[in-house]
């Protein structure tokens, strides 16, 4: 199993072009802002201060590389659909994003982060198209989940197959940062997918 403790911060990135010298296997960590990227990234490394969040939406504006030593990265993404700078704020995101999915080698796994208690977006579903396109390998990670009960959690899997096309059952999960348990399937989750 991979040590996820002890991650540690390696750079901020304008483009996978300028990601840190040393290649590794990336995990990138994509989603809506405030859907909780930064806050996940922590729970699985089980250290609260290393990425920063925020309640308030659009904190990360880079692509934020941290390492698991020796194995691979986990890329911490801007977050999209927060509009302090207006639209010029989610163009720029789209073609940051496109490019980093583009002939991407060292990518091995996206987690895309979806809010539990939230509708899927049009900008989440041109996402998904563009990894899909990429054939680049996904979970869906249900975020906050500690907000909803079991009928609610039923709902949720059901608005993400109805706006998400082919989505296996075995590539979605619930998580709660608090709930030892999800972080814990999703570590095994990206151990597996970085072998
Ligand atoms: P940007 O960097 O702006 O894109 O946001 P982000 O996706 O990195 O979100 P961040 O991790 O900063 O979290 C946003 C808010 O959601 C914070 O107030 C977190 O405390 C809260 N949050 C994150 N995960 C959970 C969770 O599992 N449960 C609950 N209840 N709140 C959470
Ligand atoms: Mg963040």
């Amino acid at each position: 199993m991979l040590n996820f403790r002890g991650a540690k911060f390696i750079k901020s990135a304008t483009s996978k072009l300028d990601r840190p010298e040393k290649k590794l296997k990336e995990v990138l960590f994509v989603g809506r802002s405030n859907v909780g990227k930064s806050s996940l990234i922590n729970a699985l490394v089980d250290n609260k201060s290393l990425c920063f969040t925020s309640s308030k939406p659009g904190h990360t504006r880079l692509l934020n590389y941290f390492e698991i030593k020796d194995s691979c990265y986990l890329v911490d993404a801007p977050g999209y659909g927060y509009s302090k700078a207006g639209h010029q704020h989610d163009e720029n995101f789209a073609k940051m994003m496109e490019d980093y999915f583009s002939d991407n080698n060292e990518l091995s796994l996206v987690v895309f982060l979806i809010d539990s208690r939230r509708e899927v977006r049009e900008e989440e579903m041109d996402l998904f198209n563009l990894f899909n396109a990429d054939h680049i390998p996904y979970v869906i990670v249900l975020t906050k989940c500690d907000k909803l009960n079991q009928s609610e959690k039923a709902k949720a899997i059901k608005e993400i197959n109805t706006s998400l096309s082919h989505v296996d059952k075995s590539n979605i999960l619930f998580t709660s940062i608090d709930d030892k348990k999800s972080i814990e399937s999703l570590q095994k989750y990206i151990a597996n997918a970085i072998k």
